[in-house]
């Protein structure tokens, strides 16, 4: 079974209340703490000085800390959300804390999570930027099968930007290189839609450094999403890859996904620090990496905050060492 499909097979909606909003600034580095777990920060504007930012292609300046929207569907990532309105406000709140990039995908409900995006976000406010993905077909609950014929994403394009309520989708995702399908095939369909205006920039999904390479020669490639967290490397060279290439890499599963983040060596630091092991992760991810991109994703308000609130979480060189040894730990 691939990541992806233990993901979603084990897949737990969670509901939950509107949290307190505490806006504290935080900040390790000085020695000062924050109440673990209710803490938020108020994100600050995108700015290359202090690192929270990153340019997509070249044109699209995000917040680094994004959202991913995957979580607000129905059980096994099928249809809608059982509290529609609870997953509309998570949408806009995560807006109001700063995140500017966020992922999504036609199969992720399917259909319903970008429908679900516009609901609550058009007219989309200026600088937003909507992550979609196409190429991977949704048979029921919890199955996924990649379909990468060109007549086939064609379609998925149009249907995407009509969902979204777009004229052209800033960032369109292959969300799987289709073995049945040259890849050169998959990428021409998407390079036309590009050269329509359909599309703006296109990025790629679980896929070896080997393959970005061989994209790249069909058309630019500017992301990269693939399953990586701080107990999960597996995509470390292809990170370095996109590192080295000015690409940006977008992890998913950036919280540990359905498994969470179960770490007692990791809980224990977090602890120590005066955060929640799911806000170290995510800082150990900004940390780990200029390009990162995180898409954390959550159906609770709650959560929301706590993860967003990781923004500012500075720690010193010495401290990550020390959490990097931890986190090879069981
Ligand atoms: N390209 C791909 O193949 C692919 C595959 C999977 C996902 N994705 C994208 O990546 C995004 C993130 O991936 P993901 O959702 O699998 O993994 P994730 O963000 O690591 O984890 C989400 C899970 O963690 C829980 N969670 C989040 N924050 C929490 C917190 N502070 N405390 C406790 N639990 C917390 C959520 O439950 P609650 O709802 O209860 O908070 C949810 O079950 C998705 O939304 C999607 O956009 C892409």
């Amino acid at each position: 079974m691939n990541d992806e499909l233990f993901e979603i097979n084990s897949e737990r909606i969670v509901r939950a209340g509107i949290s307190r909003r505490l806006f504290l600034r935080t900040t390790l580095a000085g020695g000062a703490s924050l109440l673990a777990g209710r803490a938020a920060t108020i994100f600050a504007a995108a700015s290359a000085s202090d690192n929270t930012s990153f340019t997509i292609g070249g044109d699209l300046a995000v917040n680094r800390l994004g959202f991913g929207a995957m979580r607000l569907t129905g059980e096994g990532i099928w249809g809608w959300p059982p509290d529609r309105e609870n997953a509309r406000k998570v949408l806009r709140r995560a807006v109001d804390l700063g995140a500017n990039l966020i992922d999504t995908a036609d199969a992720y409900g399917p259909e319903t999570d970008e429908l679900l995006i516009a609901e609550a976000l058009y007219p989309y406010p200026k600088g937003l930027v909507i992550a979609t993905k196409g190429g991977n077909t949704r048979p029921g609950p919890g199955q996924w099968v990649p379909d990468g014929r060109p007549e086939y994403l064609k379609q998925c394009v149009d249907k995407s930007l009509k969902r979204l309520k777009l004229d052209r989708i800033d960032l369109y995702q292959l969300h799987r290189v289709d073995p049945k399908v040259p890849m050169e095939d998959s990428l021409g369909a998407l390079k036309e839609a590009q050269s329509a205006g359909k599309i703006r920039h296109i990025g790629l999904s679980e896929v070896f450094r080997e393959q970005v390479a061989r994209a790249r020669k069909t058309v630019p490639i500017v992301t990269v999403q693939n399953r990586y967290n701080i107990t999960d490397r597996k995509w470390e060279n292809t990170l370095r890859y996109c590192e080295k290439e000015q690409i940006g890499f977008m992890p998913w599963a950036p919280v540990g996904g359905t498994r969470g983040m179960t770490n007692t060596a990791l809980e224990k630091a977090a602890k120590d620090h005066g955060v929640t092991i799911y806000q170290l992760g995510l800082a150990w991810l900004l940390h780990r990496s200029p390009v990162m991109l995180p898409i954390p994703g959550t159906s609770s308000l709650a959560h929301l905050e706590e993860n967003m609130a990781t923004a500012k979480v500075k720690l010193s060189a010495d401290e990550w060492k020390a959490i990097d040894a931890l986190a090879g730990q069981a």
